[in-house]
């Protein structure tokens, strides 16, 4: 097995893929909460994913992605066997994890994928786990079966209804609380909108969020400025700084208002198959 080769390919839901890519000194090393930075080939955009898993002995890492923009549509084309130009990681802080007494962790489509990494870590550190997962329709949830095992209660919604509860994943939280369910901490990961509203929920109930910011990145090291977000009134490098903030402190307003920015050229590099030229945009 060479490095920065997959050993395994799996469609997990409809262009959702898990990779089992070998990188033995980042599986040593990484911790719940950060991700690699990865290039398919030379001159391809930079791919930031969470590290989902990883396997010290075999020297793997777990990458989950979405084949949605050029680039992962482009590492979605690789087959077992084939190598990622490289991998560059781990990247970010790690979680911080301690036993809150009650947590409940919410992932939200593609965003259930770096709450697993950190749900493993709350149960390990002896928090109890309730976790809500919501995607747009039944086919798109993922990793249920795994967070089933952590969870001693796991919901899910569905905004079309074709999977267990209809509408968001903020009506199951809610529900929750009415019940009187004891929540002490809240990690939530998904669209910005749906981590905005988990935290405006929470924000009114005192419990402690945090969220995974999931701004562009280009270089992941903090000297690009590509990937800045603000926190409580600060300017704040998801990529060193994060990627996880307080949710009650995050402006979402802005962090919403950057993601849309670079939508035309990502849909411009997606319509004409070309090489993605997302990198170059943020640079100049
Ligand atoms: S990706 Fe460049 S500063 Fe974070």
């Amino acid at each position: 097995m060479s490095a920065n080769e997959i050993v395994l390919k799996e469609e997990i839901a409809p262009q959702t893929y898990r990779y089992v890519v070998r990188h033995p000194k980042i599986a040593r090393k990484r911790r719940a909460g950060q991700f690699v930075i990865l290039r398919v080939h030379e001159g391809g955009e930079r791919v930031p994913l969470t590290i989902v898993d990883s396997d010290p002995e075999a020297g793997t890492v777990t990458l989950i992605f979405q084949a949605v923009g050029h680039s992962t549509r482009e590492l979605a084309e690789l087959e077992v066997g084939d190598q990622v130009l490289d991998l560059a990681g781990p990247l970010g802080q790690p979680t911080h994890i301690e036993n809150f007494g009650t947590a409940c962790v919410i992932g939200g489509g593609y965003g259930t994928a770096p709450v697993l990494p950190i749900a493993v870590a709350l149960r390990e550190a002896g928090n109890e786990l309730l976790g809500i997962v919501g995607a747009r329709t039944r086919e798109l949830v993922i990793l249920e079966e795994e967070l089933q095992a952590l969870c001693s209660r796991l919901e899910v919604a569905t905004d079309d209804g074709s999977y267990g509860h209809h509408g968001f994943v903020t009506d199951v939280l809610q529900k929750l609380l009415d019940e009187g369910q004891k929540i002490d901490f809240v990690l939530a990961i998904g669209p910005a909108p749906m981590m905005r509203a988990v935290s405006d929920l929470t924000r009114q109930h005192g419990i402690k969020t945090m969220v995974s910011l999931n701004p562009l990145m280009v270089d992941g090291t903090g000297m690009c400025g590509g990937c800045r977000v603000e926190v409580g009134g600060e300017t704040k490098f998801a990529c060193v700084d994060g990627p996880e903030f307080d949710g009650h402190l995050v402006n979402f307003d802005l962090l919403m208002k950057r993601q849309a920015t670079y939508k035309p050229q990502e849909t411009e590099a997606c319509q004409l198959e070309s090489h993605c030229r997302l990198s170059e945009h943020l640079r100049h």
